[in-house]
């Protein structure tokens, strides 16, 4: 069978999972690089073994391109939905780095072109591949936590504005709410069973700033990384209510005055409970005796080399025509509601109801 032929379009720090992850595919073949930097996509190519791909700095020329077959999207947030739609309606299949987009209206336009083209549109919510993600779905599709009804996520640094595009709410649409918060939310709102928004109240606060003028302590920063610009919250907090009872808090940051660094996902089922992050547990009783089950696995935290060799290789199987993606566009729909709801509800001090 011939290969999918594969275009990567933002070729930063991300792009390394999505070239690694399609060099080890044994059925993708990656044909074409675009990124505004020409010299940073041939790089890419060349370190990933495509010394051959054409190369591209406007991706309205990488989407005409006919020899591509599916385009991974790693560019700054504000160009996801614009380039996605253009892909789609080339006849590409898409896998979108999180967030799908900046706002619900560009989500529902994606998922609007994504339907007329028949072709798969993924969003990387890469964290549902994760090896400790996949063993805890087992346990809750066989009931093992019944209803869950509450879940609790935290994703917080103390010192981590990445600076750059990240910082410049013009091309990220937010700050930790949207570049962190995305990932826990959504791991919550997979492992509830994808339940339906119905209220949202958040606060964001920017009161720290990046934090730039601390010393000796190191922390990651963008590609183009650039402390000058910083018009993003440092820190947000939210309480999301579903339709069928449940809710979700949740709260995220950039610069917070913490002892260290934070990353909990726990969620609560009337049957049992269980810790995602840091590490897998899932607790439950028997014989009128609690229990905290550890499950004896190779990586009990999410494995980033693994979950994104799992995400790459469920796309290729969708481009292939195997499988419908685990993350479709209707996912992204859902989760900018959320996201978007909480700027909404902070600006101007009141819970976003939705119909
Ligand atoms: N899944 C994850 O765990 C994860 C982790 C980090 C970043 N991300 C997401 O990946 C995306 C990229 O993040 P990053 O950390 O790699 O950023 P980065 O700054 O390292 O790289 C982004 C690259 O995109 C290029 N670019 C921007 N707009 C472009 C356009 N219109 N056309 C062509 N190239 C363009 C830039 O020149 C840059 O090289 C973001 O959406 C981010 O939210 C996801």
């Amino acid at each position: 069978m011939s290969k999918v032929k594969v275009a990567v379009v933002g070729a930063g720090s991300i792009s390394e999972m999505h070239f690694g992850g399609y060099e080890k595919n044994g059925e993708a073949e990656i044909v074409a690089v675009c990124d505004l930097n020409a010299e940073r996509a041939k790089e890419k190519a060349v370190r990933f073994g495509a010394p051959e791909a054409a190369i591209y700095t406007d991706y309205k020329e990488l989407v005409a391109d006919s020899n591509v077959d599916a385009i991974s999207i790693c560019t700054w947030n504000n160009s996801h939905a614009p380039i996605a739609i253009a892909a789609l309606e080339a006849g590409k299949h898409v896998l979108v780095e999180k967030p799908l987009c900046m706002t619900v209206e560009e989500a529902l336009a994606v998922q609007e072109a994504q339907k007329k083209s028949g072709k798969t549109l993924q969003v990387g919510y890469v964290r549902r591949y994760g090896t400790n993600t996949r063993v805890l779905k087992k346990f809750i599709d066989d009931g093992d936590l019944g209803q869950i009804y509450y879940a609790k996520a935290s994703c917080l640094r103390r010192l981590g504005n990445p600076g750059g595009w990240f910082s410049d709410k013009e091309r990220s649409g937010g700050g930790p709410l949207i570049d962190l918060g995305v990932h826990v939310i959504d791991l919550c709102w997979y492992l509830m069973g994808k339940p339906k928004v119905k209220s949202v109240s958040g606060n964001t606060y920017n009161l720290l700033g990046n934090r730039n003028h601390i010393e000796n302590l190191s922390f990651y920063k963008a590609s183009d990384y650039d402390a000058n610009v910083n018009t993003v919250e440092d820190m947000a907090n939210a309480l999301i209510r579903f339709e069928n009872g449940a809710s979700l808090a949740v709260d995220v940051s950039f610069s917070l005055h913490l002892k260290q660094d934070e990353l909990n996902v726990k969620l609560f089922g009337d049957k049992g409970g269980a810790e995602v992050e840091p590490e897998l547990l899932i607790l439950g009783e028997k014989h009128n005796t609690i229990l905290n089950m550890s499950p004896q696995i190779d990586h009990l935290s999410f494995d980033f080399n693994r979950g994104f060799q799992n995400e790459v290789d469920h796309f290729i199987d969708c481009c292939l025509g195997r499988t419908e993606t685990l993350c479709p566009a209707e996912d992204g729909v859902e989760m900018m509601k959320m996201l978007c709801g909480i700027y909404e509800s902070s600006a101007k001090g009141t819970e976003i109801v939705y119909s």
